[in-house]
C-alpha cells in the first residue's frame, strides 16, 4: 500500500484543473442501466469509485470501457440483477444501481452497503421509497431483493433529504406508470445533473434542484452522450490549499454558484476570494479568522468539506465551532489532526477548534475519503515532514491529487509504504 509523503510549509500558486465530479458520475452511470443502448461520457475522473461502478455494471452484462476521462457503456446486453457483497463492501453509492435495476429488469438483488467509518448511513428511505412505487422489498441474507413487474407512480416524503435516495427514487420512477412526487428531496448540483441526463434520455422531470421534483413516467428511453460536471469538493479542498499555504490558486473546471457555501465562509474568515463565471481565484496570505460552520443538506456547507475547512480553523486566530450535522460520527480526522498540533475539543456533534500557530508534521492514518483530504492540507501547512498512510481512500476521490499538488509548488510524492 502506498504512502503519500509532504513536506511542509510551501506556498502554492498557479493554476488546477478541477475533475468531474465523482458523486455526479456515479449515479449517471448507474442510470445507464434503465436502457438499453451505448452511452458515452465524457469529463468522467479517474477514480477508484468509477472502476468499481463500471466493473459492476459489467458483472451486470453490460460492457464498459475507461479512458482518457471518457468512458463508454454499452448495456444492451445487460441481463443480471445482482450486485454482491464484494463491490457494494467497497462502494456504498453500489446501492444506486437498486432503482434502475427494478426499472428495467423488474428485479434486484443488491447486498446490504456495511455501516462505514462516518456512519451507519442505512438506506431506509431508498426501500421506502421504492414500496411506495410497488416494489415488493425483501431483506434476507444481508441482501435487499427489489421486484415489481411494473412500478406505479407515488408520492414520497423524506424525513431527511438524502442525496443517493434522491437519485435513486428519480432513477426509479422515470418509467414506471404514472405521476411521482418526490418532496423534501435533495438539492445538490449532482442531482439536477442527473435529471438533465435522463431527460435528455426521455423522460419528464421537472423542478430537480428543489425540495419537491416531478417525475411523468414515460414509455421509452434512450441513450445518451453526456458530460459530467465539475467537483465541488475538490474544488474547495484546493480553495482551502490555497487559504492554508497563503498562496494564490485559480481552480477551472468547477462552477462557484456550485461551491458558494465554502466561498462565503472563506470570504468571512478573511481570505480573498473572486470567481467569473467560469473559475475561481484564491488568495490567502492575511491572517484567518476563526468562523464557525455547521454542515447542513445543499445549499448549506457541505458535510464534504468540513474535515478540510477544520484544518484552516486550526491554524486560524481564534475559536471556531464545527457542526456537524449530517453524519453521526465524522470527526475521526481530529485525532489524526491533533497528532499534529492541532487543539481541538469534540462535544457531541461539535468541534470546537482554537486556532494554533502551526501544526508539526506526524505520520498520520487515512480514515475515509474527506479524512485523508484534510490530513494532506494539514501537511502540506505542517512544519517539516507528513507521511498519510491508507491513502487508498483518497483514490476513491481525489484524481492525482499529489501531481496536481506538486504542480502548484508542493512537496508531495507518492511513496511505497515503509
Ligand atoms: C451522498 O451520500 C454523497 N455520496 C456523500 O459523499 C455525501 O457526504 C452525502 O451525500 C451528504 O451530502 C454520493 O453522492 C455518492 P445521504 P448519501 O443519503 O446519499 C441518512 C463523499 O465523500 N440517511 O444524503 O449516502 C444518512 O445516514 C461522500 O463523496 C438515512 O437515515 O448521503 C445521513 O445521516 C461521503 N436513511 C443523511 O441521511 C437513508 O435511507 C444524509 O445521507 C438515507 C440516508
Amino acid at each position: 500500500m502506498d504512502e503519500i509523503l509532504i513536506k511542509g510549509g510551501r506556498t502554492l500558486r498557479g493554476e488546477v484543473s478541477i475533475s468531474g465530479s465523482k458523486n455526479a458520475a456515479l449515479p449517471m452511470i448507474a442510470a445507464t442501466i434503465l436502457t438499453g443502448g451505448q452511452f458515452v461520457f465524457h469529463n468522467v475522473p479517474d477514480l477508484k469509485d468509477i472502476e468499481t461502478i463500471c466493473q459492476l455494471l459489467v458483472d451486470l452484462g453490460a460492457k464498459a470501457e475507461f479512458s482518457n476521462n471518457t468512458a463508454r457503456i454499452d448495456t444492451t446486453g445487460l441481463s443480471h440483477y445482482e450486485a454482491s457483497y464484494e463491490l457494494v463492501r467497497k462502494m456504498r453509492a453500489s446501492v444506486l444501481v437498486l432503482g434502475p435495476l427494478v426499472s428495467r429488469l423488474k428485479r434486484a438483488r443488491v447486498s446490504l452497503p456495511g455501516g462505514c467509518a462516518i456512519g451507519a448511513r442505512p438506506i431506509n428511505m431508498h426501500l421506502e421509497g421504492l414500496q411506495k412505487l410497488g416494489a415488493k422489498i425483501k431483506l434476507e441474507h444481508g441482501y435487499v431483493e427489489a421486484q415489481a413487474d411494473r412500478l406505479t407512480g407515488g408520492e414520497i416524503f423524506f424525513d431527511i433529504p438524502t442525496v443517493t435516495g434522491t437519485e435513486n427514487l428519480m432513477m426509479a420512477a422515470v418509467a414506471a406508470k404514472g405521476t411521482t412526487v418526490i418532496r423534501n428531496a435533495a438539492r445538490e448540483p449532482e442531482i439536477i445533473a442527473l435529471a438533465d441526463m435522463l431527460n435528455n434520455m426521455g423522460a419528464d422531470i421537472r423542478d430537480a434542484g428543489t425540495t419537491v421534483i416531478t417525475i411523468h413516467g414515460v414509455s421509452s428511453l434512450q441513450p445518451v452522450t453526456a458530460t459530467i460536471i465539475g467537483d465541488r469538493i475538490e474544488a474547495g479542498t484546493y480553495m482551502v490549499a490555497a487559504a492554508l499555504t497563503g498562496g494564490k490558486i485559480r481552480l477551472t473546471g468547477a462552477d462557484p454558484l456550485h461551491i458558494k457555501p465554502v466561498i462565503h465562509k472563506l470570504r468571512e474568515a478573511g481570505v480573498t476570494v473572486g470567481n467569473d463565471d467560469s473559475s475561481i481565484t484564491v488568495e490567502g496570505g492575511g491572517p484567518i479568522k476563526s468562523v464557525d460552520i455547521k454542515t447542513l443538506p445543499y445549499p448549506g456547507f457541505p458535510t464534504d468539506m468540513q474535515a478540510q475547512f477544520m484544518v484552516l480553523m486550526s491554524v486560524a486566530g481564534g475559536l471556531s465551532v464545527i457542526s456537524e450535522s449530517i453524519f453521526e460520527n465524522r470527526f475521526i480526522h481530529v485525532s489524526e489532526l491533533r497528532r499534529m498540533g492541532a487543539d481541538i475539543t469534540i462535544s457531541g456533534n461539535h468541534a470546537m477548534v482554537k486556532g494554533v500557530g502551526k501544526l508539526s508534521g506526524a505520520p498520520v492514518m487515512a480514515t475515509d475519503l474527506r479524512a485523508s483530504a484534510s490530513l494532506v492540507l494539514a501537511g502540506l501547512v505542517a512544519k517539516n515532514t507528513t507521511r498519510i498512510s491508507r491513502i487508498y481512500h483518497l483514490d476513491r476521490g481525489y484524481e492525482a491529487i499529489e501531481k496536481k499538488f506538486a504542480g502548484l509548488g508542493a512537496s508531495i510524492k507518492r511513496v511505497p509504504a515503509e
